[in-house]
């Protein structure tokens, strides 16, 4: 016969599943969207305004490798444009529909179309390609849609020169209008005097400098807008200025982090209270 504690320490343990097993159905119930075979690498993509931009859309693979699929069918739209965005069918673009905003602007990767891989490039970007776009596939494997949201920006690396003991930062293109930030090695705020100056199309170019600054110590200069921050360390050299630039772009997620935040956090507290 089973005792008291044996019956206490193996109900502890159904507890511990049970309470495991709720808070996994809590994290599922808020992250699962529609199932669909369709996916995206990027639902939320920002293109450089005037470059090409990669909306990226596939069928997720029933079985690893390669795969092939017939009777592919892809279908892009945007939300609230009734012409289409690009659309594929019986093995060749049908672009009877298309809407002339995107007129010779789009194009499949149709070397990976019957791997299930419905990645749209969309060239020469322009400010009214915000939105939301949706992808639809059909195939003898399956199919589905997703939708990816795109937003358009102007961001380029700086570059920098130095005179005498100025360090000065020039970025030709950013839109939104961003704010710069100078920093030391040892992450201190350094003040700097910034003029912005807008083009005819609305896009700022900066001149930042930066004053005085030492041979062979690190600056960073931040340049960010709600969308991009670029990160750059510039040291003066010898013979010039050593500089490197890296890009990081703001992930809207459909789950705001602050969301986030207070869904973890009411499930650990759904957790001490019992
Ligand atoms: C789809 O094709 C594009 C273009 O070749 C490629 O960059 C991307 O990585 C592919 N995506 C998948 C999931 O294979
Ligand atoms: C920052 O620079 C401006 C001029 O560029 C100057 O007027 C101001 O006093 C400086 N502030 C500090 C804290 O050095």
């Amino acid at each position: 016969m089973a005792s008291l504690g044996q019956i206490i320490f193996w109900s502890m343990i159904v507890l511990i599943f049970l309470f495991a097993a709720i808070i996994i159905l809590i994290l599922a119930l808020t992250f699962s969207g529609p199932s669909s075979d369709v996916e995206s690498s990027n639902r939320s993509t920002i293109a450089n305004l005037g470059q090409d931009v990669r909306l990226s859309c596939f069928l997720l693979l029933p079985n690893e490798g390669g795969a092939q699929f017939s009777d592919v069918s892809i279908t892009w739209k945007k939300e609230g444009l009734s012409g289409l965005v690009y659309q594929y069918r019986d093995g060749a673009a049908n672009l009877r529909d298309q809407d002339p905003e995107f007129r010779g602007r789009t194009q499949l990767f149709t070397d990976v179309i019957n791997r299930g891989n419905a990645s749209l490039l969309l060239m020469r970007v322009r400010s009214s390609d915000d939105g939301v776009y949706s992808c639809s596939i059909s195939s003898s494997g399956g199919g589905g849609s997703v939708s990816v949201r795109l937003r358009t920006a102007a961001f380029s690396a700086p570059t920098f020169t130095a005179t005498k003991d100025i360090l000065i930062a020039e970025a030709e293109r950013w839109l939104p209008k961003p704010s710069v930030t100078w920093f030391d090695f040892a992450g201190k705020v350094l003040n700097a005097s910034t003029t912005f100056t807008q083009n005819s199309a609305g896009i700022f170019s900066i001149v930042s400098m930066l004053q005085p600054v030492t041979k062979r110590d690190p600056y960073t200069c931040n340049i960010q807008s709600t969308m991009v921050m670029a990160v750059s360390e510039a040291t003066i050299t010898g013979s010039g200025v050593s500089e490197r630039t890296t890009f990081t772009f703001s992930a809207a997620s459909s789950v705001p982090a602050s969301n986030l935040l207070s869904i973890m956090t009411s499930v650990l507290c759904i957790y001490y209270l019992t």
